[in-house]
């Protein structure tokens, strides 16, 4: 197991070796497990994510020097930024620096809604894994925006916030992505998963079992992907394309049976049929939660991986032989499900299980160690709350 290591003290050390001294503030966000409900949030659908205990935290000052500068700790790499109120114009950073255009999308963010943007220090630690589907990026983008309002007095959050988040990442991120994982960092609630209606933005919190009960674990499939390498924005593209032709504005406007007399092009017809179906199973896995019958809530997760694997297509080898090693246990061997979680193309997979049985994370990674020769790192997460600034009187010791 992959031990868990106290982030907040990390930041606040990283931030007075770059800058000396203390932030002004800390904002955390934490990264999320999607339950259910993957690949429909830009189709205007439903989803249930659930936000994790596993943060990332920026540690933010105005800086007396005139310059905007930002520090990854576990990048170990120094940006410096352009003005935010003149990010539009400016080129995007790129090599090893790429991943503060995040950070630049953020500050551009409140430099569009009107607000000044003093030249600023930032440093970032995270312990959300980097690329493994359990949303990083709108870990880091969230815990900045979090620590940016605070420290500039910006009335900025809940749902405008993830909507800024969700442009950086687009804007200058380079993923078209939905609102999924912004929103579940930005309003996520502990012992509780989020019905969240992508449309409405209504957000329902439905309990979640304690973890002396259920254990969610994570398996990292080893194969880490960008998302900015083009095969979402494709995804994304192919579900545009199948609306349009079944004549809806989005296809959470649209039902199997209508898909059925359709008769779309194989391709297109395959990925509304997930969509569909996806956006339905969300509502059935919600009901099945809120009665506690995870056995039930573990035959959608199963179906879900299914659609993803076969009608969607974002699934791999390597997250395909977790998702059978768990279901080779099964409930008799204390798995209630197990599905990829995220995008897909590689990342994580989580498994539900009952946390009264001992060895089952050890099993899998057995499994999957006998069909791969390499073991699959896989750590037990819990649910955790969602983004907030950390008031002072309880920062670690740097
Ligand atoms: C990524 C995106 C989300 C969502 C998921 C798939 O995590 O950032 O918006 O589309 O993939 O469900």
């Amino acid at each position: 197991m992959i031990p868990h290591v106290p982030v907040a003290a990390r930041a606040l050390a990283a931030f007075a070796r770059r800058f000396g001294g203390k932030p002004t503030v800390l904002g955390r966000a934490p990264g999320r497990v999607n339950l259910v409900g993957e690949h429909v949030d830009y189709s205007d659908g439903l989803v249930l994510p659930m936000s994790i205990d596993r943060d990332c935290v920026s540690a933010v000052r105005v800086s007396t020097d005139g310059r905007w500068r930002a520090w990854s700790e576990d990048l170990r790499s120094l940006a410096e930024l352009p003005d935010p109120a003149a990010a539009a114009r400016s080129p995007r950073a790129t090599g090893d620096t790429a991943w503060s255009n995040l950070a630049l999308g953020v500050l551009a963010g409140f430099a569009r809604e009107g607000v000044r943007v003093p030249p600023l220090e930032m440093a970032f630690a995270s312990d959300v894994p980097l690329g493994a589907g359990l949303s990083s990026s709108a870990a880091f983008t969230v815990s900045l925006a979090t620590a940016v309002a605070e420290v500039l007095s910006a009335p900025l959050f809940g749902i405008p916030m993830a909507r800024m988040c969700q442009e950086a990442e687009s804007e200058f991120g380079g993923v078209p992505c939905g609102i999924l994982d912004p929103l579940s960092s930005a309003l996520g609630r502990a012992d509780h998963a989020m019905l969240v209606d992508c449309r409405s933005l209504d957000v329902r919190f439905v309990p979640f079992p304690p973890s002396s009960r259920v254990s969610l674990l994570v398996f990292d499939s080893g194969v880490h992907r960008s998302l900015s390498d083009g095969r979402y924005a494709e995804r994304r593209h192919e579900v545009e394309d199948a609306a349009r032709a079944a004549g809806v504005g989005m296809l959470r406007d649209l039902d199997e049976t209508k898909l059925r007399t359709l008769k779309l092009p194989a391709l297109l017809e395959r990925r509304a049929r997930h969509v569909v179906r996806e956006i339905q199973r969300v509502q059935l896995a919600a009901n099945a939660l809120r009665r506690d019958d995870m056995e039930l809530f573990g035959l959608f997760m199963a179906q879900s991986h299914q659609s993803l694997r076969d009608d969607f297509a974002v699934s791999t080898p390597e997250l395909d032989a977790l998702v059978d090693e768990a279901r080779a246990l099964g409930t008799a061997g204390g798995v209630y499900g197990a599905r990829l979680t995220g995008a897909g193309f590689g990342g994580s997979v989580i498994v539900l299980a009952d946390a009264t049985r001992a060895g089952i994370g050890e099993r899998i990674s057995a499994g999957f160690e006998r069909r791969f020769k390499r073991p699959a790192g896989w750590q037990r997460v819990s649910s955790g709350p969602g983004a907030a600034v950390i008031p002072a009187a309880r920062w670690p010791a740097a």
